[in-house]
């Protein structure tokens, strides 16, 4: 057993909740980091796990990732994760086992807001709905923000315009040749933004026969998902799994600069170190792909999708600075963008949150229910 306590104190976490329901069969593990800016914002995973530890690690780890996150993104949110063990992720889920988990969220009385992660349906948080207000991604008919991929895919698409501008003083997308691995929710639309600003687009996913129709779609290149790292270009954008850029591919990339959607994209934090080295220029993916999570805040004020495209657009901004402070101290943005995070928790934090104050996570506005009535 993994010595959690020790693991918190180390990392800061404020409150890690296990959960277990024998009627239901439910088996979960609440983890709030952070709830200094705000209340703690993060997925719900369903997932399988050989062992109960490695839950425990991932919930650990990915419940501080997101502090790190929203505090780069400017919410006034925290970040927090649920991992729920389950046999099979792909199984629908009973109600009476989500019920369960949704009156372990409501205990909480805010202080976790959950969302969807890896496994998770909008069924799954409409169900969870039914008995807890402290939930994000129900049916948009409900108030609820919809699919984050487009919003996500904007958000890569300002990044990248950051990354361009410092690359060449010049943020303008004709004429640049982006590789995008991965054609799925967010790759697609990405694509069809990238083409649609006369970028020239080579694509690849493991999915052939999707790559080809979302290549066909834009007028975009196709190659096989075992050449797509290797592209000569001016930007990778890893949009599949995480831990692909690793210290055999980093020797093996073309390109100018990393500037995708996928979560942890460095398989190990020195990667950043040796990409900052061989002069590729790596858009850390926690500031990169904030436009779900910024969308998924939109909620709390009522959603307005302009609004959130709007908020979205300033990654721009936030990678700019990320690349400024990384120049300055001489690091790779990876730990700059780290260190700002940091600093904002530090200078703009506000303790624990506690359930019950109706104004600590909405941007200012005052509120007195997750979403709003509309
Ligand atoms: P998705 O599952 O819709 O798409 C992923 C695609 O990558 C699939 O088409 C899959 O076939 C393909 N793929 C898997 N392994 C591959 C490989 N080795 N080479 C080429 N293609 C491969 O997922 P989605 O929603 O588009 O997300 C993509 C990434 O962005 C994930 O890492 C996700 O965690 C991250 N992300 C997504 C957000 C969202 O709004 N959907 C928000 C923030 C991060």
């Amino acid at each position: 057993m993994i010595p959690v306590t020790e693991w918190m104190m180390g990392a800061g976490h404020e409150q890690v909740v296990f959960v277990a329901d024998a009627p239901t069969g439910l088996r979960a593990v609440i983890a709030v980091h952070s709830t200094a800016l705000g209340p703690a914002l993060g997925g719900v995973r369903f997932w399988h796990y050989e062992r109960e530890d490695d839950a425990v690690r991932d919930v650990l780890r990915l419940s501080e990732a997101m502090t790190w996150k929203a505090a780069a993104a400017g919410l006034d949110q925290g970040g927090g994760k649920v991992v729920v063990l389950v046999d099979d992720p792909d199984a629908t889920r009973e109600p009476a086992m989500l019920h369960a988990l949704g009156r372990a969220i409501d205990e909480l009385g805010g202080r976790y807001l959950a969302a969807e992660d890896v496994g998770a349906t909008q069924r799954d948080m409409d169900l969870i709905a039914e008995v807890t207000p402290w939930v994000t991604g129900v049916d948009p008919a409900d108030g609820g923000s919809g699919d984050p991929s487009p919003v996500t895919a904007f958000g890569v698409v300002a990044a990248m315009r950051a990354v361009l501008a410092r690359l060449d003083g010049d943020d303008r997308l004709a004429g640049r040749r982006v590789a995008v691995q991965g054609t799925g929710h967010v790759g697609s639309r990405l694509v069809a933004l990238l083409a649609g600003a006369g970028a020239s687009v080579v694509v690849a996913d493991t999915n052939e026969a999707r790559a080809g129709e979302v290549a066909a779609a834009h007028g975009a290149d196709v190659v096989g998902a075992d050449a797509i790292l290797e592209q000569p270009c001016d930007v990778l954008s890893p949009c599949a799994l995480g831990g692909v850029i690793d210290d055999v591919t980093v020797e093996r990339l073309r390109c100018r600069a990393v500037c995708g959607a996928a979560n942890n994209q460095l398989a190990r934090e020195g990667i950043d170190d040796r990409l900052h080295e061989r002069g590729i220029l790596y858009a850390p993916d926690f500031v990169a792909n904030a436009g779900g999570i910024i969308n998924i805040a939109e909620e709390f004020v009522g959603y307005d999708h302009d609004r959130a495209l709007a908020r979205t657009e300033k990654i721009r901004e936030s990678m700019a600075r990320v690349f400024a402070l990384a120049t300055e101290q001489g690091v790779a943005p990876g730990r700059a963008a780290l260190a700002l995070a940091r600093a904002r928790v530090e200078a703009e934090g506000r303790g624990r949150w506690r359930p019950g104050d109706p104004t600590a996570w909405s941007n200012g506005d005052p509120l007195t229910s997750l979403r709003p009535p509309r």
